[in-house]
């Protein structure tokens, strides 16, 4: 009898235990969303340096990407980039300073990076023997999206991969890799979308399906892109960054009909 009364105190101690911790974790996200909310930067650099031997690929860079943005990053080849997405992904480590990501330090919490975070690399690679929907699933798989081939048709028909989705990925074309990988970076919506160079080398109606698409995420989701292409960013971006060595020289928001060449030859 002793037995019975001591597990049912076990038990129910136990229970009150995990409704505790559910409700205590179910507070932690309603903080952290009321604290995404009242956010206005989705991403802050602070004094960031990434060094390679002796040369500084990025040399204290201040970045502020604002919620919900369209941040065009400009700086000629070689500024430092690629390096700054990296980081900001938590693909790499800086060499000092930080990143926050949706307020959350990128060194102390890379996951958070990781999980809000979809992203385009400069040169993706694909497996050249599955066909642009399996692909597109298995990515969908991987970031636990509810339902991955749901998913990854919608997606592909808005990139304008419809009729390419069974067919293998070697046999696309730069400007299809371009747009498949594009479509992969949004999969499970995620808050924050780097895209590095996204329109580089495509002719004018891939560019014109990458513009779209883009578009259609503007004020829902912050979108940061690399670019060479003024005329690209000036369509598209809500905000500019001009990077030159690895340190930020000019950042501003878009106006109406200015004439970002002449910002660009001035600053970058
Ligand atoms: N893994 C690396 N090892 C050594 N140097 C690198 C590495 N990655 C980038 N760099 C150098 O850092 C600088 C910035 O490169 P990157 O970030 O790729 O510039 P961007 O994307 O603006 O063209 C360049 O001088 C580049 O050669
Ligand atoms: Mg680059």
């Amino acid at each position: 009898m002793k037995r019975k009364n001591a597990l049912k105190l076990k038990r129910k101690n136990a229970l009150k235990f995990k409704r505790k911790s559910s409700l205590r974790s179910l507070q932690k996200n309603k903080n952290s969303r009321i604290q995404e909310k009242s956010m206005k930067n989705a991403i802050e650099t602070k004094n960031l340096v990434k060094k390679y031997g002796k040369l500084l690929a990025v040399n204290g860079l201040d970045m502020n990407v604002p919620l919900n943005s369209i941040y065009g990053f400009l700086g000629r080849n070689g500024a430092g980039k690629t390096t700054t997405l990296n980081i900001i992904s938590a693909l790499i480590r800086p060499s000092s300073g930080d990143v926050f990501v949706l307020g959350e330090s990128v060194l102390r919490n890379p996951g958070k990076a990781k999980q809000n975070i979809g992203i385009l690399p400069q040169n993706a690679n694909f497996y050249h023997n599955r066909t642009a929907f399996d692909h597109m699933v298995f990515y969908a798989k991987l970031a636990g999206v509810e339902n991955p081939k749901k998913e990854a048709k919608e997606l592909l028909h808005k990139v304008g991969l419809d009729e390419k989705a069974h067919v293998k990925v070697g046999k696309f074309s730069h400007g299809m890799y371009k747009l498949l990988g594009l479509a992969q970076a949004f999969i499970g919506k995620p808050k924050i979308v780097l895209l590095d160079e996204p329109t580089s080398g495509l002719d004018p109606k891939i560019m014109y399906q990458v513009r779209k698409f883009i578009l259609s995420y503007k004020g829902k989701t912050t979108i940061v892109l690399s670019s060479h292409y003024l005329d690209d960013v000036s369509r598209l971006c809500t905000h500019i960054g001009i990077i030159k060595d690895g340190r930020m020289v000019h950042e501003a928001k878009t106006k109406k009909s200015q004439d970002l060449e002449k910002i660009f030859l001035r600053y970058g």
